[in-house]
C-alpha cells in the first residue's frame, strides 16, 4: 500500500488525463465539466480521487474530509441534478421526446429496463420537490412547469386503464404511456399509494399559489380542488386495501403508502375545510384517524424496526420506511412517533437496522465499521436487475438525518427512549435514555457524529457517481459502476432534496401539513368498503384427490398466493363453485388452480382471467378449463 504521499502524485496523473479527455469531449449528458472544474479545481479534487477509486476512509489521511467531499459533490452535482430533472418533463425535456406537457418519465431508457412511461409515484415525489423550490423562492420559473403537471394530472386521471375507469378504481394505475394513453399489458397493479402522493403534492401548490396570490380562488376551486378530490375520494376507499408496493412486486399492507395515505387525508381534510368542503373535510378527517391507527401496525416492538411490508416472504427491512419519514416530515411534529416522524425514536431505530442488512451483501461495504456511511438498496431480498444499491435509497438514509438534525437544532435538545438507544449507543456509547439539552457535551458530540454519519451516506453516492454527474437507478454491489435505468428523475430529485435537507431549510411540503400533536384513536377501524358475491363456475375434469381452487389479484382471492387460494366446491361436479364477498366496483385478475392429492399445483394456462364488479347486484362467472 502506497502512503499518502506517494499517494498524491500517482492520483494527479489520471487527474490530468481525465481533465484533458474531457476537455475534448462533450460528456453524454450534454454539459461541459471542464467549464466547472477550472472554475474550482480544488473544491472538485476529491471528487475526482474518489471516482479515481480512493477509498473515502483514505481521503482523511490526505487531508480530506468527508464534510469537503460532500459539499463538493454538492456544489458539482445541484445544477446536474436540477437539469437532469428538468430534462426528463415534456413536452420541452431534451430527453422526453413525444411526452405531453408536463408528463414526467421515469427515465429515458427504453430497453432493459424500459422506463419511458410516467409513473404516478414518481412523478408526484419530483414534482414536490419542484413544488418546494418555486415556494421557497429558489427558482420561481417552475410556475409554468408545474401549471403543466396540473393539467396533465387532470388529462391521465380520466384515462380508463386495467385498473378500472377514473371512478372505480383506475386511479390506482401505476403507470401511463407518455401520450397520455393506457398501459395494458400485465403489470404490477393496483398501487394505491400514487393517488395520496398527488394529493399531496398538489395541496402543497396550491397553498403557495393561494399565499402568494398567484392564482385566482376560482382557478383553486374550480381546476386545482376537483383533481385533489377525486384522489383523496380513492384513498378514502382504498386506505384499508391490500396492493402492490412503491416498488411493485409484492401485494400487501405496506407502511410506506400508509403513511402517505395518511398524511393525504390528514392534509385533505384541512385543505377541504380552508375552502369550505366542510363535508369532504369530515370523510378525510375520520379516515385519517383510522389510517393512523392502522400506521401503528408495523412497528415490529421486539426486533425494533418498521416492518415495512408485511408480504412476499421479506423481513420488511425496507428503503419504504425511511422513504415514508422525509416525504411525511413535518416539522412543526417535532420527533413524533406516532406519525414516525425522522427524529422519532422508532425511525432512528429502525433505520439502522433497515442500513446494516446492507454490510455483509454487498462487496463495496466491505470492511466499513458499523459506525461509518454504506451504499443501500432498497431491501436484502432484492434480485431486481441483480438487486444492487440504489442512489436514491442512499440519499434517502442522509435526508432522514439531517431531517433529524434540523429538528435537534429547532427544539435545543436530543430525547433518547429505550427505543432509540441502539441508535445513539453507536456515535457515543455512554448516551442513556433521557433528554440532553444543547448546553451539553453528549449533545454536540451526538449532533456532530450524526452529521458525518449522514454526509457519508451522499459520500458513498459521490464516490459512484461518474465523473459527468450523471445519476442512474442502481450502481453495482461489487464495483460500484452504474447500471439499471440511466438518468433516473428520482435518483436526481432524491439527491436535490437531501442536499436540501442538510442546509436545514424548511420547505413548504415539510411545514404544519397536521402531523403535530396527534393522537392514536384507542380502537382502529377499518374501512373495507361495501361488497358483492360473486359466484365463480368452472367447469373442470379432475382425477380423484385433485381439487380446484380459484386465486388471483385481491384480498378475497389470496392476492396470488396459491397458499390463500380458495377451494372450490365440486357439489355439481365438473362444475366447481365458490360464492364470494369481493368489493363492489373494482376490476381484478384471476385463474383457477388444481392442486393434486400429492399437493402439486397446476396453474391454468393462457392469459388471466378478469372481471369488473358491479356496484350492486350477483355477478356469475361460467368458465371451463
Ligand atoms: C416550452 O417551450 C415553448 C416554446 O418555446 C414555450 O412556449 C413553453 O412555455 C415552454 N414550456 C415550459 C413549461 O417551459
Ligand atoms: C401512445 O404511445 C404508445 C406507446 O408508444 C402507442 O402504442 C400508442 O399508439 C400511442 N397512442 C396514441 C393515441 O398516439
Ligand atoms: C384494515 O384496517 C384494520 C384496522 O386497522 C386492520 O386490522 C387491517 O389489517 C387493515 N387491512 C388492510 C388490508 O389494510
Ligand atoms: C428501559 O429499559 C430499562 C432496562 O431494560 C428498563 O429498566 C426501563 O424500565 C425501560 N424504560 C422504559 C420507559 O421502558
Ligand atoms: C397474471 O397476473 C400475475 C400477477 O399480476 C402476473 O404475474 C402474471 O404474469 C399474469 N399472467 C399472465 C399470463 O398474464
Amino acid at each position: 500500500m502506497p502512503s499518502s504521499q506517494h499517494l498524491l502524485p500517482i492520483l494527479l496523473v489520471p487527474l490530468i488525463a481525465i481533465l484533458t479527455y474531457q476537455a475534448t469531449s462533450q460528456s453524454r449528458s450534454g454539459f461541459s465539466p471542464l467549464l466547472n472544474l477550472h472554475n474550482d479545481v480544488l473544491s472538485f479534487f476529491p471528487l475526482v480521487l474518489l471516482r479515481l477509486g480512493a477509498p473515502v476512509s483514505l481521503l482523511p489521511s490526505l487531508g480530506i474530509s468527508t464534510t469537503s467531499i460532500v459539499e463538493a459533490y454538492i456544489k458539482r452535482e445541484t445544477p446536474i441534478a436540477k437539469a437532469g430533472v428538468l430534462a426528463n418533463i415534456g413536452s420541452n425535456g431534451s430527453k422526453c421526446r413525444g411526452a405531453k406537457p408536463g408528463i414526467i418519465i421515469a427515465s429515458p431508457s427504453t430497453e432493459d429496463p424500459d422506463y419511458l412511461y410516467t409513473w404516478t409515484r414518481d412523478a408526484a415525489l419530483v414534482t414536490r420537490m419542484l413544488v418546494d423550490e418555486y415556494g421557497s423562492g429558489a427558482d420561481t420559473s417552475l410556475k409554468s412547469i408545474l401549471d403543466d403537471f396540473v393539467s396533465s394530472q387532470h388529462s391521465l386521471q380520466q384515462v380508463s386503464n386495467p385498473s378500472g375507469p377514473a371512478l372505480t378504481g383506475g386511479l390506482g394505475e401505476p403507470k401511463f404511456h407518455i401520450n397520455h394513453s393506457a398501459f395494458t399489458e400485465p403489470w404490477g397493479r393496483p398501487q394505491h399509494d400514487g393517488p395520496a402522493l398527488r394529493a399531496s403534492t398538489l395541496i402543497t401548490f396550491t397553498k403557495i399559489l393561494l399565499k402568494n396570490k398567484d392564482a385566482a380562488q376560482s382557478f383553486v376551486t374550480d381546476k386545482i380542488w376537483p383533481i385533489i378530490q377525486l384522489d383523496l375520494d380513492y384513498v378514502v376507499v382504498y386506505w384499508n386495501r391490500t396492493g402492490f408496493d412503491l416498488w411493485e412486486e409484492v401485494t400487501s399492507s405496506s407502511f410506506f403508502t400508509t403513511a402517505v395515505q395518511h398524511r393525504a387525508l390528514r392534509e385533505g381534510a384541512s385543505f377541504a375545510r380552508s375552502i369550505g368542503q366542510i363535508k369532504a373535510a369530515a370523510i378525510y378527517s375520520t379516515q385519517a384517524d383510522n389510517a393512523l391507527c392502522f400506521l401503528q401496525s408495523y412497528w415490529n416492538r421486539e426486533e425494533n424496526y418498521i416492518t415495512s411490508n408485511t408480504g412476499g416472504g421479506r423481513s420488511g427491512k425496507d428503503a419504504n420506511s425511511a422513504l415514508a419519514s422525509i416525504h411525511t416530515f413535518d416539522v412543526s411534529a417535532g420527533c413524533d412517533a406516532v406519525t414516525f416522524q425522522p427524529c422519532s425514536d422508532k425511525a432512528l431505530a429502525s433505520l439502522i437496522v433497515y442500513v446494516d442488512v446492507f454490510r455483509d451483501i454487498y462487496a463495496i461495504n466491505r470492511g466499513i465499521p458499523v459506525t461509518k456511511a454504506i451504499a443501500t438498496g432498497r431491501y436484502p431480498e432484492d434480485v431486481y436487475q441483480g438487486g444492487h444499491p440504489w442512489y436514491l435509497t442512499t440519499a434517502a438514509v442522509a435526508e432522514q438525518l439531517y431531517d433529524a438534525l434540523t429538528v435537534w437544532d429547532l427544539q435545543q435538545r436530543i430525547e433518547i427512549t429505550n427505543t432509540s438507544l441502539a441508535f445513539f449507543r453507536r456515535f457515543l456509547d455512554t448516551a442513556e435514555p433521557k433528554t440532553y439539552t444543547s448546553l451539553t457535551d453528549e449533545y454536540t458530540i451526538l449532533t456532530k457524529e450524526v452529521k458525518e454519519y449522514a454526509d457519508g451516506f451522499l459520500a458513498v453516492n459521490a464516490r459512484y457517481t461518474p465523473l459527468d454527474g450523471s445519476l442512474a437507478e442502481q450502481y453495482h454491489r461489487d464495483n460500484g459502476k452504474p447500471l439499471s435505468a440511466l438518468d433516473l428523475t428520482w435518483s436526481y430529485a432524491a439527491s436535490l432534496t437531501a442536499f436540501t435537507a442538510r442546509e436545514k431549510k424548511i420547505l413548504p411540503s415539510n411545514w404544519e401539513w397536521g402531523a403535530k400533536g396527534l393522537k392514536v384513536p384507542s380502537v382502529c377501524k377499518s374501512n373495507t368498503g361495501p361488497t358483492v358475491p360473486v359466484t365463480f363456475n368452472v367447469d373442470a375434469k379432475t382425477v380423484y384427490g385433485e381439487n380446484i381452487y380459484i386465486t388471483g389479484s385481491n384480498e378475497a382471492l389470496g392476492n396470488w398466493f396459491p397458499e390463500r387460494a380458495v377451494k372450490l366446491s365440486a357439489a355439481k361436479y365438473p362444475i366447481w363453485t365458490a360464492t364470494l364477498k369481493i368489493h363492489s366496483s373494482i376490476s381484478f385478475e384471476f385463474k383457477y388452480i388444481r392442486k393434486t392429492a400429492e399437493g402439486k399445483i397446476v396453474w391454468e394456462e393462457g392469459p388471466n382471467r378478469s372481471l369488473t364488479t358491479p356496484s350492486s347486484g350477483h355477478p356469475e362467472t361460467h368458465d371451463t378449463w
